[in-house]
């Protein structure tokens, strides 16, 4: 019995150790491509290992709606909008390690 009650709390850090990974999976993966490699739909640079700090940056700016930098800045207000701050720092790290070719 005790087993059982443990497991959801194993499974939370689990994910909660990866939730960088599932977000961008989930929803980044699609425009910017599975090692950020691609111009998201052809306005963005490629992010692949961008230091944390910049995608921060960047992310925290388009949450706010002050960055815009290929005229698609609204499309990543509304992507952005649904992130805590926590959220945003898991993408940064894992964004970071990306590497070419991944
Ligand atoms: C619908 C397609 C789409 C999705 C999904 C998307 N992005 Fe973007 N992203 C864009 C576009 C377009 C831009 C360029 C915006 C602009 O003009 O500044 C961009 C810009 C960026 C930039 C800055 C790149 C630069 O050129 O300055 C980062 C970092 C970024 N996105 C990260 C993310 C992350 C992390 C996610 C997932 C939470 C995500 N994006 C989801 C389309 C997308």
């Amino acid at each position: 019995m005790n087993k059982i009650l443990f497991l959801p709390f194993i499974l939370s850090s689990f994910l909660f150790a990866n939730s960088g990974e599932i977000l961008y999976k989930q929803k980044c993966q699609n425009c910017h491509g599975n090692y950020g490699q691609l111009s998201a739909l052809g306005h963005s640079e490629a992010i692949t290992g961008w230091e944390v700090a910049k995608t921060v940056a960047a992310l925290q700016g388009y949450k706010e709606g002050i960055r815009n930098t290929n005229g698609m800045g609204a499309y990543m207000k509304i992507k952005m909008s649904s992130f805590s701050d926590q959220d945003i720092n898991e993408l940064a790290k894992y964004i970071a390690t990306l590497k070419k070719g991944n």
